[in-house]
């Protein structure tokens, strides 16, 4: 297929490197040169790094690279067959974008946002193109995690949710579909539960240590929750609550109040070097 990937950054570059490395011709879209050129190289790194630990053949690194090519305008995608956008997580960006590719690209194709928490239905409508247009929620980083949630819109054709179920098996992910609501299902599910870790580290229940390895040992999770916070990034989990909170209107999705002081603070978490633990500059503990 001919795909598009608008926006080169984290979540673009690894979609593209997914979309590349199952055969299909990649467009992948910035109107920064330099994120182009960040993204390029990150793909390359992570091409050969999977092909280092055997994931891949060595020759699959050049083939996947030769099919993405790296364009800086939205002019040459009346071809694409499958656009799927990961820009900036803001309504407005999201807005301008899809108003051009709504005029830019096939009637046929298929439209794809990878928003997290705004609405699909909404950003939809900016594309002119409702009954083309899903939510393709992948995962960081991609090329590691299996899941993508594929969000029905309110106006989104069957056939269109069809045909992304069969391309994100195509590419080796696992596509489970989901209703357009805040959060659709990791993120609601889990975004409350890192909540409540915080407040109980607040409360003083346990250390941070303890919360965690109680989750790891009594729960069977693979990173406690307070660890995770800080891989996700407090700033982006706080932003995930407060638009759950919006949305729903419900107090359970309240942010605790420990994170948003240690936002404040600028304890991000590991991309700052310190929220409930502290890093080396290498990321670790
Ligand atoms: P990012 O900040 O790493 O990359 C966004 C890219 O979009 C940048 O390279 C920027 O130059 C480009 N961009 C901005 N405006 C543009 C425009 N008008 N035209 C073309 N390119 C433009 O963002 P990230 O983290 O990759 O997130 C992208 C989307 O993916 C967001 O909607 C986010 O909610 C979603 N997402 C992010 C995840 C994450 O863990 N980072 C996980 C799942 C979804």
């Amino acid at each position: 297929m001919k795909v598009a990937v608008i926006g080169a950054g984290t979540m673009g570059s690894g979609i593209a490197q997914a979309c590349a490395l199952a055969s299909h011709d990649v467009k992948l879209v910035d109107l920064d040169d330099a994120a182009l050129q960040r993204g390029e190289t990150t793909i390359k790194n992570s091409l050969e790094r999977l092909a280092r630990k055997g994931a891949i053949e060595e020759e699959a690194v050049g083939a996947a690279l030769d099919r993405i090519q790296t364009v800086s305008s939205f002019d040459a995608l009346g071809d694409s067959e499958l656009v799927i956008e990961a820009v900036y997580e803001a309504i407005d960006v999201k807005r301008e974008v899809w108003s051009q590719l709504g005029r830019l690209t096939s009637p046929e194709a298929i439209l794809a946002t990878n928003t997290s928490s705004l609405s699909v239905t909404e950003i939809a409508s900016f594309s002119g193109r409702p009954e083309r247009f899903c939510g393709l929620h992948f995962f960081n980083p991609v090329a590691m995690m299996p899941l993508v949630e594929i969000v029905r819109a309110m106006r989104t054709d069957p056939d269109v949710i069809e045909a992304a179920v069969a391309f994100i098996e195509g590419i080796g992910k696992t596509g489970i579909v989901c209703e357009d609501k805040p959060g659709f299902i990791v993120n609601r599910l889990l975004v409350p539960y890192i909540n409540d870790a915080v407040h109980a580290l607040a409360e003083g229940v346990a250390s941070a240590e303890d919360i965690d390895k109680a989750m790891k040992l009594g729960a069977n999770m693979p990173i406690g929750p307070l660890a995770l916070a800080d891989l996700v990034g407090l700033d982006v989990g706080l932003a995930a609550g407060q638009a759950l909170l919006e949305e729903f209107g419900d107090p359970k999705f309240r942010p605790a109040p420990l994170i948003k002081q240690m936002v404040r603070a600028g304890k991000l978490g590991r991309k700052s070097g310190e929220g409930f633990y502290r890093y080396d500059e290498g990321g670790s503990r």
